[in-house]
């Protein structure tokens, strides 16, 4: 079986590019990342990519001001490598519409929320848990999706919940959601990477 080739792009620590290095090195799904994508300078989920021999990009505002230059730069890479699926695992920044019309229903993302909650304009990473526990909400989750022109809107590919603890914090809630972030986007990807999902409309069906 050809492997499937991942583009991982990332802000920050990379917990969740981890994950799905360590499953792929473990031989779980027939598929390679080939390079990882940061928007940040100093995220540290380019060194855990070098750590694996994974070519490690920083293209951010800082050296690609020009959001045509930048699109430029990602899709001349994506192509370069040739490309098969784009994984956002933590990414901050949006992606222009030409990439997302390039590579649609090739694109996933995960959020720590159970999407359509604590998901949209202003909430990523941290501010959504804290979104959970001022809203007092009992569930949580962590979901993977497609990625669509919105924030969070595309079709959804796997959910799992969570429950919110009435001494959780910020911090122990994050943890506990990461725990089955770390579960869901390797699964999602096992499952693009054997060509088993079926996107009609809204909705995303698993084949067997
Ligand atoms: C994860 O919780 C991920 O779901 C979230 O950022 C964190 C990144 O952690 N992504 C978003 O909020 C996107 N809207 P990581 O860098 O350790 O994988």
């Amino acid at each position: 079986m050809q492997h499937l080739k991942i583009a991982v792009f990332v802000s920050g620590g990379g917990t969740n590019l981890q994950a799905l290095i360590d499953h792929i090195e473990e031989g779980e799904m027939p598929a390679r990342i080939e390079c990882v994508l940061s928007s940040k300078e100093d995220a540290y989920g380019l060194e855990r990519a070098r750590n694996h021999n994974i070519e490690g990009i920083f293209i951010g505002k800082k050296n690609y001001p020009e959001c045509n230059e930048r699109t430029c730069k990602i899709l001349g890479i994506l192509e370069n490598y040739k490309i098969d699926l784009i994984v956002l695992a933590g990414y901050m920044g949006i992606l222009d519409k030409a990439i997302i019309e390039e590579y649609r229903h090739r694109i996933i993302n995960i959020h720590p929320s159970l999407i359509p909650s604590f998901c949209g304009k202003g909430f990523y990473g941290e501010k959504v848990h804290e979104g959970v526990l001022a809203y007092g909400a009992k569930i949580t989750g962590a979901t993977v999706h497609f990625v669509d022109e919105g924030t969070d809107t595309g079709p959804i590919i796997l959910q799992k919940s969570v429950s919110v603890e009435d001494d959780d914090t910020v911090e122990s809630l994050a943890k506990r959601v990461l725990k089955v972030e770390h579960e869901l986007l390797p699964k999602a990807v096992k499952l693009f990477s054997e060509g088993r999902l079926k996107v009609e409309g809204r909705c995303v069906k698993e084949e067997l």
